[in-house]
């Protein structure tokens, strides 16, 4: 189905999610086509159809093909010249290889997959050194992206001259890709996932010599160039900068018969990893790539960890488990060590010394680690988390609140947030997401709310008193901020604010440009360059001469597009991720990265929370794979997101197209997640033939919310299962595992490991489940049919309405008369210390209706989460409101933190509240 109607779409450039796995898909059914032409050819009766049908393959591939290395051109004059020549045998075989090749990545260390007349097996590439053997024995392959004015005709002879160059020592091997022009430059650095530097050499010309509308638009459009306006002197720089924007991994190289001297120095130079003479030896160039590569690929603690492994250690400090000798020498307990391998146990050690550092007081590798990662990730510091983005969570709160202050905080947060809260004594200011109530999910907080409350703060006198903006994003559904817009909105009210993005989903975002425009750090880095430019304080200028001193009882400013003073402003970014679960980071790894300008006033209160939540025993083990998940994705972190996009685009797309499984299951789509007033662009679905390209990253760049594609909401609930039975069901016949569940759905997220193996098998449940259901119904006659239709009536339509957060009760706030709800949590918490405070009322108990209607009022004396949604639906010291009462009746869900349904609700009791007596802010 899916093949049949790709087959009928060329390959579309503006489909950058796909057209390099097109590419292989078009080599894949070339080979097909090549052997039906071969066996006609064979019986004596040639097809022309299917030599017809392999030229156009050919001719859509070969638009590609000067963007790689491989195959290459004497593969690729083979191939011509056997179509051209009618010889099918030939034509086929080396189709056939290109194909293998491309599927099982052999060309990356195989000569014979380059020569066209070696068959099979062939020499490697290269011999690899001990020191850097991957698990195949291989060295690692890239390729280097040259753009030249040189005649092509030279090209071949100038891909010889450096292959010359390698030598045994060189860590990795690469190929060359020449293009001549700035057009193809940016293509081949978009699409060529195996690009790892680029050399510019100076004088190349603009246009391609391919006819490419639409990448000319593209290139106008998102890497900001416009052909008219570029000087020729600096059509190299303008290259460097947009590939960068692109690709900010990438390493630069400039070759110039300018003066280099003066070009080193300028801003123009500054995306340039090196800028070298024209005339310079070729051997420098060849090393320094080399070089740059290997700074990425340099994993300095898992470096050291692996040398710490092999070395003859006794130890003489706690861990008996390091070195393995308790579990290889045990009668009980080896096969332990026959499970897990030597090294974790060679690994282990409680000491800090022999090169390991300490994550606590880093000086040495964890140091570098640290620092490569703040590199990697757009940020000014890194910091390693070892116990998932839970307590990095609580790290950061802590650093950068005080008792008294007051966060805003999206109430639908992770709880480590409130729990956070508690212990730092900071006051939460709990603002809502808009609902999502027929999905029984929330979306995200509006920016207009965010605004509200700031200058409800404003207006009570408290603005001074507001820290943070704490929100996640993106969220568990994927709806993803307008990161940028949320903090120059919010800087403008308050030009010092704090921001914490949990983005505890949304690490890999960095590495491919589109997640990566909706990141805290992408919009970090880009509202400090534009607070920078000159031209910013007039356009602020302007906007304060119409905004005025932003009077916070003026209603219009909700709806204004609010700017900050650019003498005022501070960047003050922090981001928490969790390592493991986008990247390939043991479970518990952790991020924390900073963009703050004030950092140096929050050095000593973040090593201080630090300490508080780190354990002493660190696991090495978590460390060293943060280190490695690094230095996979500064290598490979756009082709695996990129993949990983398309992969999901691909699921959507053919589940909401199936003819059957489309009657029963049904990925929401941007739509359906994003109300219309958020998605300011009226985008409705990701890719063709619902939206273009230009259209999606319009919206991603303008929209108030997006939704990232890769975390697809199936609705199970028109099949008739509710989430968590449709989640057991997968585990339990099909071996598919989710986490998230809601009322009436799943959801399924696609990550860097998920391969379009996994995507298929997905689809086939779903056409098996849905195939069950229609024979289910047709043969059980009437009542099953009345009896399903009810059951997705109850999951579709009944559906409880989402509580809002209610208040603080009074006795925990400073000011109950006003508007804004922050109050105090950490008393309500430990007042439920002493059991004499609480009691306790059953859920179906009459007691509670008689208290919702005459008092007295029910206060929460902890957090209740249920999970499913997983947002708390009571914190302490909240009073409980009917609408909380009618959601936790409906709720069907097992699993409800902080409640025991044989004890009831715990409340803390009205005598217990009439003599807490409120003391000073900061309790
Ligand atoms: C938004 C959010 N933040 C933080 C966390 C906690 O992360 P970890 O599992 O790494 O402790 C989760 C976990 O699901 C989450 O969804």
């Amino acid at each position: 189905m899916a093949e049949s109607r790709e087959r009928g779409r060329s390959i579309d450039l503006r489909d950058f999610f796909s057209a390099a796995e097109a590419r292989t898909d078009r080599w894949r059914q070339m080979s097909a086509v090549a052997r039906a032409w071969e066996s006609s050819v064979t019986r004596g009766k040639p097809d022309e159809a299917s030599r017809d049908e392999a030229a156009k393959l050919l001719g859509e591939v070969a638009i590609l093909e000067d963007y790689w290395a491989y195959p290459g051109t004497r593969l690729m004059t083979t191939v011509r010249d056997a179509l051209k020549e009618g010889n099918a045998a030939v034509f086929a075989r080396v189709v056939q290889k290109i194909s293998n090749a491309l599927l099982t990545g052999s060309y990356r260390h195989e000569t014979a997959a380059w020569d066209p007349l070696e068959e099979g097996e062939g020499r490697v590439l290269d011999v690899l050194p001990p020191e850097v053997q991957q698990g195949n024995g291989q060295k690692p392959y890239f390729e280097a992206l040259v753009v030249t004015p040189n005649d092509p005709r030279g090209w071949e002879r100038a891909r010889n001259d450096l292959r010359r160059l390698r030598r045994p020592e060189d860590q990795f091997v690469y190929e060359l890709v020449q293009v001549g022009s700035f057009e193809d430059g940016a293509i081949g650095a978009i699409f060529n996932t195996n690009v790892q530097a680029v050399v510019l050499y100076d004088g190349f010309e603009f246009r391609s010599r391919h006819d490419l509308p639409v990448m000319r638009d593209f290139l106008l459009r998102h890497l900001r160039v416009d052909p008219n306006s570029v000087a020729p002197g600096s059509l190299a720089t303008t290259l460097a900068r947009a590939i960068k924007g692109f690709r900010p991994e990438l390493d630069i190289y400039l070759l110039t018969d300018r003066a280099v001297e003066h070009l080193a120095g300028s801003d123009e130079a500054a995306p340039i990893r090196r800028i070298f003479h024209a005339v310079e030896e070729l051997m420098e160039v060849h090393l320094s790539i080399l070089d740059g590569v290997s700074e990425r690929y340099d994993a300095p603690y898992f470096a050291n960890l692996k040398k710490y492994a092999q070395r003859p250690i006794g130890t003489f400090h706690a861990l008996p488990i390091a070195r393995g000798k308790s579990v290889f020498r045990s009668n009980w307990i080896r096969d332990m060590g026959h499970f897990y391998g030597t090294n974790i146990f060679l690994a282990e050690s409680s000491a800090t010394t022999g090169g390991l550092d300490s994550l606590l007081e880093p000086t040495g590798n964890i140091k570098k680690a640290n620092e490569l990662t703040a590199r990697a990730f757009g940020a000014k510091r890194a910091f390693f988390g070892t116990n998932g983005t839970s307590t990095s969570n609580k790290i950061v709160v802590q650093a950068i609140c005080k008792p008294g202050d007051i966060v805003i905080v999206d109430r639908n947060c992770h709880k480590s947030h409130h729990y956070g809260l508690v212990l730092s004594g900071a006051q939460p200011y709990y603002v809502e997401a808009y609902p999502l109530t027929q999905y029984s999910m929330y979306g995200a907080v509006p920016l207009r709310t965010i605004k509200k409350a700031l200058l409800d703060c404003k207006a009570e006198g408290k603005l001074d008193r507001v820290k943070v903006v704490d929100l996640t994003n993106c969220t568990f559904d994927g709806h993803m901020y307008n990161t940028r817009r949320v903090m120059e909105e919010c800087l403008a009210i308050k030009p010092d604010l704090i921001f914490l993005w949990d983005e505890a989903w949304f690490g890999f975002a960095r590495f491919n440009p589109f997640h990566r425009r909706r990141t805290a750090m992408g919009a970090a880095a880009a509202l400090t360059a534009r607070y920078r430019d000159p031209a910013y304080k007039q356009e602020y200028a302007a906007f304060a001469a119409k905004a005025g001193s932003l009077d916070p009882k003026n209603d219009k400013l909700l709806d204004m597009h609010l700017i900050p003073d650019p003498d005022k402003v501070r960047i003050r970014v922090y981001q928490t991720n969790s390592t493991h679960k986008s990247m390939s980071a043991l479970r518990q790894g952790s991020m924390m990265l900073v963009w703050d300008e004030d950092f140096h006033h929050v050095e000593g209160t973040f090593e201080e929370a630090f300490f508080t939540h780190t354990s002493t025993s660190p696991n090495l083990q978590i460390i060293a794979s943060l280190d490695i998940a690094r230095r996979q994705m500064e290598l490979e972190g756009y082709e695996l997101t990129m993949r990983m996009t398309e992969l999901a685009l691909k699921i959507r797309r053919e589940v909401n197209s199936h003819p059957l499984i489309s009657k029963y299951f049904h990925v929401a789509t941007a739509e359906e997640m994003v109300p219309a007033e958020f998605r300011a662009s009226g985008i409705k679905d990701y890719g063709p033939p619902n939206s273009s390209w230009k259209d999606v990253l319009e919206a991603w760049d303008n929209d108030e919310f997006a939704l990232d594609p890769t975390r697809l909401t199936v609705i199970c609930g028109a099949a008739g299962f509710d989430g968590t039975q449709f989640k057991g069901l997968l585990a339990e016949r099909f071996d598919i595992q989710i986490n998230k569940t809601s009322r009436n759905s799943i959801l399924v997220q696609t990550n860097i490991n998920n391969t379009r193996s996994d995507a298929a098998h997905l689809i086939r449940v779903l056409a098996e489940l849905s195939r069950e259901i229609e024979k289910n119904l047709a043969e059980k006659g009437k009542a099953e049919q009345e009896a399903f239709a009810a059951r997705t009536k109850s999951l579709m339509t009944d559906v409880p309405d989402l509580p809002n957060f209610s208040r603080f009760h009074d006795v925990f706030r400073d000011n109950p008369k006003g508007v804004s709800n922050e109050g105090h949590m950490r008393p309500a918490f430990f007042m439920a210390y002493d059991e004499a405070n609480c009691e306790f009322v059953k859920l179906a108990s009459k007691d509670i209706d008689s208290r919702l209607k005459n008092g007295p009022e029910m206060v929460s004396a902890n957090f209740v989460i249920p999970y499913p949604p997983g947002f708390p639906i009571m914190v302490p010291g909240q009073v409980i409101t009917e609408e909380t009462i009618t959601f936790m009746r409906k709720l069907d869900v097992k699993e409800i933190h902080g409640y025991n349904a044989g004890k009831g609700l715990e409340l803390l009791k009205p005598e217990a509240l009439a003599e807490h007596r409120p003391r000073a802010t900061g309790r």
